[in-house]
């Protein structure tokens, strides 16, 4: 994305991928893009397919004590949406774009090494090593954009002492599928449940995407999948009995922890760190993927700035630009988290707490209506 945002402003960047393309556009990854994010797709000229397959939904439901409730974005969130739309199809249109217009990519990078970035004003030049197609590479940039994920090598080669970590890790994970069965709702359902969290999602109008609360190490082994289905019908069931969880086919699933991280700052020297490479959040608030593009987003203006006139203001504020942006999604992530999971060391204090957060946020139009702002997404700068 920003290697794409950076080409339209006339600046030249080389990518380096150290998976193979095949993989980055097959491997199941977020389905929700904010308002702002589809937005910026579209404006910057890769919304086509989105605008095609995409899905939009304007509300949210929150289930729970057997009923059903839904957060009205329309209504609420002056008309904005959200997109169900896989983020690997956006990487796709991305790499799309990227080689229509000649840009440098190189795939299945290995051994990738960042160097000579730790001092913004220095005349040397930061350098990336890595070998692709059997050959060792070296590319001289300007700066280097570590947009390289939470176990990418860019974080780990900033001193540690520059950075400071904020952490919270959460007791329990999400066991996810992605299934052959037409969704049973047309839009979200976030279900509270005392047996654990469950979501129901979906990927198109063919494909459901449904996740339970369970251990953080959740032995997957110890789930087939008439267990997984069970467990759903029981976690997302109504009072009434009316609604049908429609099963199909089970394609994949796997098991994902949940945390919530930031570094600060997300720059030093002439690297800056971008989307997970610089924070996680708990997925309960379909943020993670948002974040990334905001993230970038202020990193090319901030770089067309520079190219333009000289100026270094917006690059050194970009972190704190960005941190606030990403503090709220934090606290938003951290909120529907802990609204919606069970958590073992309750003694029924916080479930009744639980129940009561539930009942104001669908019966207060207030609270409705700050879920409903933030979920959405808040202003993208
Ligand atoms: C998904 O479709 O994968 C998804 C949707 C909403 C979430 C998290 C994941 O909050």
């Amino acid at each position: 994305m920003l290697s794409h945002l950076l080409h339209l402003q006339g600046i030249d960047s080389v990518v380096v991928e150290s998976r193979s393309r095949k993989y980055t556009e097959e491997r199941v990854r977020a389905g929700v893009l904010e308002q702002g994010t589809a937005d910026l797709l579209t404006e910057t000229g890769v919304g086509a397919r989105m605008k095609r397959e995409g899905m939009v939904h304007y509300g949210v439901e929150l289930r729970f004590g057997g009923c059903g409730h839904r957060i009205d974005f329309k209504d609420l969130a002056n008309g904005r949406a959200i997109f169900v739309y896989p983020q690997n199809k956006v990487v796709a249109d991305l790499f799309d774009a990227r080689l229509a217009a000649n840009g440098r990519i190189f795939v299945e990078a290995a051994d990738v090494s960042v160097h000579d970035f730790g001092d913004a004003s220095a005349q040397t030049r930061p350098k990336i090593r890595f070998r692709a197609n059997g050959q060792p590479q070296e590319v001289e940039c300007d700066f280097i954009a570590g947009c390289d994920g939470f176990h990418g090598v860019c974080r780990p080669s900033i001193p540690a002492g520059a950075l400071t970590v904020f952490e919270r890790i959460y007791p329990f994970g999400w066991l996810g599928i992605l299934a052959e069965a037409p969704p049973s709702a047309e839009e979200l359902i976030y279900a509270y449940h005392e047996r654990g969290f469950a979501l129901l999602s979906m990927r198109s109008p063919e494909i459901s995407r449904l996740y339970i609360q369970c251990a953080p190490d959740e032995d997957i082994s110890q789930w087939p999948d008439d267990r997984i289905w069970r467990e759903l019908h029981i976690r997302l069931a109504t009072a009434d009995g009316k609604w049908k969880l429609t099963e199909g086919p089970i394609l994949q699933k796997g098991v994902t922890g949940m945390r919530s991280f930031v570094v600060e700052p997300m720059q030093y020297g002439k690297l800056f760190l971008a989307g997970d490479a610089a924070h996680i959040v708990p997925p309960t608030g379909a943020k993670g993927l948002n974040l990334a593009a905001s993230d970038v987003l202020v990193l090319s203006r901030a770089l067309k700035e520079f190219y333009a006139s000289g100026r270094k203001d917006l690059i050194e504020s970009y972190s704190k630009t960005c941190l606030r942006r990403i503090w709220k999604a934090q606290r938003f992530s951290w909120w529907m988290t802990s609204m919606l999971h069970r958590f073992d060391t309750d003694n029924g204090f916080d479930q009744r707490r639980q129940l009561a957060e539930l009942d104001y946020v669908t019966s207060s139009r207030a609270a409705a209506q700050s879920l409903a702002e933030n979920y959405v997404g808040l202003p993208m700068e």
